[in-house]
């Protein structure tokens, strides 16, 4: 006799996982019933102008996870948000989980942003030239981040990425660098292996056009496995420059890491001589001011920040050690350099964004994704449907499998065609997911008492379209 199943709670610290199961005999006889949601908004002007971009533009998109590729039907074209809520094109509202993939920690268009932009691009779009505001938005970062004692400013967090491995290669003088299978560190050659949730959504390994010579040096290892570290370490230790990791992996959904394996991370790279690298694109500024690293408590060489750091515009950084920083041109010999870099409209938009991420911003963040993920899980498993529910600090997860999930190789294994009826379902009803189930759930502290019901709702009727045996495509 098969009960609802309860919401099972397991894990400490800063990792709450939520598990549910499926009854046995739910899905089987019903699916052959209904094959099909009921689609409720209509989108013919995102239809016409995805059919215009993607005569003009390869794909409609201008980065591929945008594309609906493994969900199907047509991504939404955005014409304005404000806060949680964005519209489309169509006048559909809706509640936005994406969140730009992870910039807007306060929401769309926070005020205090958009004026701090408005005002710095009246006074010039870009110098070229050092500006007041790099040495104010480098200090709130170096105060922030105790591991970060000088930072330098880029566009993106895939420039980002690619800085630190090359200042980690020039200061060490060593050639190689672990990366783990489903982390996610932009797409610059050296890095593109074995890359996490836009790779694995277009269901490519790396891409055509790596060569096998970029990635000699990358060794791949799978997550939360301290014995292939160990191995690792043992073998390349002489030649390796940096172990690089997201310490909040959330490219292959939400993996969060095993006790102690930072702290093992930390450990092989001190052993080995190379650096630990903490790409902190999602994590920082939005788990904390003092990122993944001050939640766990573990200290890297070199941190990679980006997203949030510039308030929704192209700003991205890499600091760490002031003494392996010194090696970086005009100081030492490692060149890097960037005509917008430190931009002076991003740099204003990304302090005033800081500025309002205070102790309050982020405890209403962590309330705010516990319920957010709570009003998504608990009508799944209160349908019978089997999910997996996580939570780290403010990044939430939720997975359609059984075992939660402790490497790539597991986020693989959930039903993933299941995830795209869910998104449809919910997508029906006002609610924005991510386009595939390697992605995480991004809130902002913009999110209201009524935006939880809503999405509670549409859960509970996602939940039962599910339980019904519908599918999407
Ligand atoms: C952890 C991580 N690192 C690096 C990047 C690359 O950043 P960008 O897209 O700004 O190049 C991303 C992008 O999602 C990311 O999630």
């Amino acid at each position: 006799m098969h009960g609802r199943p309860s919401l099972v709670r397991v894990g400490s610290g800063p990792v709450e996982t939520a598990l549910g199961s499926l009854p046995w005999f739910r899905a089987p006889a019903l699916a052959a019933l209904v094959n099909s949601l009921a689609r409720m908004a209509t989108t013919p002007v995102s239809d016409e102008l995805f059919a215009r971009t993607r005569t003009v533009v390869p794909g409609g998109v201008n980065s591929p996870v945008r594309a609906f590729g493994s969900v199907g039907g047509t991504p939404r074209f955005f014409a304005h948000a404000s806060g949680a809520h964005a519209w489309d094109e169509d006048g559909n509202e809706l509640i936005d989980l994406v969140g730009s993939w992870g910039p807007l920690p306060l929401g769309h268009a926070h005020p205090a942003v958009v004026a701090a932009a408005r005002a710095a691009i009246e006074r010039g779009s870009t110098f070229g030239a050092p500006t007041r505001g790099e040495a104010d938005l480098a200090e709130r970062i170096v105060d922030a981040v105790a591991s970060i004692e000088q930072v330098r400013l880029v566009s993106s967090g895939t420039e980002a990425a690619m800085s630190a491995v090359r200042l980690a290669r020039g200061a060490t003088g060593r050639s190689k660098i672990v990366k783990f299978d489903g982390h996610y560190h932009g797409h610059s050659d050296g890095l593109l292996a074995a890359a996490g949730s836009g790779v694995a959504t277009l269901g490519i390994p790396g891409s055509p056009g790596v060569t096998a010579g970029a990635t000699a040096d990358t060794i791949v290892l799978p997550w939360n496995d301290p014995a292939a570290l160990d191995a690792a370490v043992d073998e390349h230790g002489d030649d390796l420059a940096a172990i690089i990791c997201e310490p909040i992996p959330a490219n292959m959904n939400l993996v969060p890491a095993a006790p102690g394996f930072l702290g093992h991370l930390r450990d092989a790279a001190t052993r080995s001589g190379g650096l630990l690298v903490f790409d902190e694109v999602i994590s920082g500024f939005r788990v904390g001011r003092g990122g993944a690293q001050h939640c766990y408590d573990v200290a890297a060489d070199l941190t990679v920040l980006g997203k949030a750091i510039g308030g929704g515009f192209p700003l991205a950084a890499f600091g760490g050690r002031a003494d392996v920083m010194s090696e970086l041109a005009p100081v030492g010999p490692v060149y890097q350099a960037g005509t917008l870099s430190g931009n002076p409209v991003a740099v204003a938009a990304g302090i005033a964004q800081l500025d309002l991420l205070d102790d309050e911003a982020f405890a209403r963040l962590r309330t705010v994704t516990a319920e957010v993920l709570a009003a998504l899980a608990e009508p799944l498993v209160g349908a019978g449907v089997d999910v997996v529910a996580r939570r780290v600090q403010t990044l939430a997860g939720l997975l359609f499998t059984t075992v939660a999930p402790m490497d790539r190789a597991g986020v693989a294994a959930a039903d993933h065609d299941r995830h795209r009826t869910w998104f449809h379902a919910m997508l029906d009803q006002g609610v924005y997911l991510a386009p595939s189930g390697w992605e995480v759930i991004f809130t902002c502290t913009a999110l209201t008492d009524a935006d939880v019901l809503t999405i509670r709702r549409a859960s509970e009727a996602a939940a039962e379209q599910i339980a019904n045996g519908a599918s999407f495509g």
